[in-house]
């Protein structure tokens, strides 16, 4: 049989954006911005997504496209059969099912959120509905039901599945945040809610500025989908010509506009709504930002419930673009390197979630923890070993693997990219790596 492969370019691109773009820019992004001083946040995380993200990003790529593999038979194949090199690609194998493990539970709130905008249900109590929603058995039935759609999804394969899928949703998300934004901003007290996002905080970065750093390149991987081995795999399934430089390029910028674009959705509402925020435990912080900012401003305006449900549904298919890519992973692995059944490895990966997912719906402290905490480190960690490998292990030949495809301008930026993949953009991670286990650990 032979190994599947993407239909267009575009589809590629489009897939490696479905999978970037979820809840990690619509869900988590106002979260970490709101308990990390707004603007001095935005501002170290947009440094990190440009300085790191993207030659972290083609590493990724470099990698896939190279070997052809899931992340631990493309580590194991390209050194030549290295053991510890394959353990670097499966521990981006399990960072992939503890990431869906609790993504799979906000997919699960959104998914209610949707069907709650049907009947309205949330709409007398905005912040009242998601305290009585986030945790408990009902969550863990949502929860499932998004992990079965996303099951469902990746049985189809690459091209019938993941490419068809996202081709629609990209669109329409960007049409929708643009539209809401426009109209969020002329709120009345929007006003403060944009200068905590956009009008740069120095002294407050001064005063926090490890706490923001390691925060910010965390949600900064997270977003681009780096250190877990997504863009390795979805790269696996990509031809000679394309550029990669240039997809890599388009992929951070789109997925960083429709980052940007939701704060200006979620900051002016959640201050129109509720006021200044306090601190990380003010209503409108921590995980519930996105869901009682916009569940609020959609019950006070006309259409509102219309509007909620294309709103809540365009979300459940950007979440489901990015959790089918997370699925991908562990299933490409099984598939590859094991010769299991697509079908079965879906199936028995998704019971697998089932059972850990059910957990995190259950124990809020188990979900802030290895949603926020857990997450920053085990992406920091994965990406690291990733950079270490293509500079290397790799070396001359990720350079030539860096060109194909790609215009003389772009080749020349090649040693500089892989003089940083080799020496600073890991030391950096490291250090932000030590940042996040000194503030656990403290
Ligand atoms: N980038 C996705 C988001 O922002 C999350 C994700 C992380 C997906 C890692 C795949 C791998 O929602
Ligand atoms: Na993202």
């Amino acid at each position: 049989m032979t190994r599947e492969s993407w239909h267009t370019r575009l589809g590629f691109i489009l897939a490696a954006v479905g999978s970037a773009v979820g809840l990690g820019n619509v869900w988590r992004f106002p979260w970490m911005t709101a308990e990390n001083g707004g603007s001095a946040f935005l501002v170290v995380y947009l440094g990190i997504v440009l300085l790191v993200g993207v030659p972290g990003l083609l590493a990724e790529f470099v990698i896939g496209r190279r070997s052809q593999r899931n992340p631990a038979g493309a580590l194991y194949r390209l050194s030549s059969g290295s053991k510890s090199w394959r353990a670097v690609g499966l521990f981006g194998v399990v960072t992939a099912l503890v990431l869906l493990s609790f993504y799979s539970v906000v997919g699960g709130w959104i998914l209610r959120y949707f069907l709650a905008s049907f009947t309205g249900s949330y709409f007398g109590s905005p912040g009242a509905y998601f305290g009585s929603i986030d945790f408990g058995v009902q969550a863990v039935g949502f929860h499932v039901g998004f992990l079965a759609l996303t099951a469902l999804v990746v049985v189809g394969g690459v091209r019938d599945g993941i490419e068809k899928a996202t081709k629609v949703m990209m669109p329409a998300i960007v049409v929708l945040l643009v539209a809401l934004a426009a109209w969020a901003v002329t709120r009345p007290g929007a006003g403060a809610g944009l200068s905590f996002y956009l009008d740069f905080d120095a002294a407050y970065l001064r005063a926090n500025f490890f706490d923001v750093l390691g925060a910010a390149a965390g949600q900064a991987l997270f977003t681009l989908s780096l250190g877990v081995g997504t863009m390795i795999t979805y790269a696996s399934y990509l031809g000679d010509d394309n550029n990669l430089v240039f997809d890599g390029s388009a992929i951070a910028v789109l997925n960083t506009g429709v980052g940007v674009l939701a704060g200006l959705v979620v900051f002016p509402l959640l201050f129109a709504t509720f006021g200044e925020l306090t601190g990380p435990a003010a209503t409108g912080g921590g995980p519930g930002a996105l869901f009682v900012s916009l569940a609020g401003a959609f019950s006070q305006v006309p259409l509102g419930q219309p509007l909620a449900v294309l709103f809540f549904g365009v979300i459940v298919l950007a979440a489901l673009s990015s959790s089918i890519s997370m699925l991908e992973i562990p299933v490409a692995y099984l598939v590859d390197e094991h010769g299991v059944e697509r079908r079965s490895a879906t199936l028995g990966l998704a019971g697998l979630v089932l059972v850990t997912g059910s957990a995190n719906a259950l124990r809020p402290s188990l979900f802030t923890f290895v949603s926020g905490t857990l997450v920053n480190l085990m992406l920091t960690a994965g990406l690291t070993g990733f950079l270490v490998f293509v500079g290397w292990v790799l070396g001359a030949d990720a350079l030539s693997e860096y060109s194909s495809g790609a215009g003389s301008r772009v080749q020349s930026l090649g040693p500089a990219w892989l003089w940083s993949v080799r020496t600073v953009l890991p030391l950096f991670l490291v250090a932000t790596l030590a940042v996040n286990l000194l503030a656990l650990a403290g």
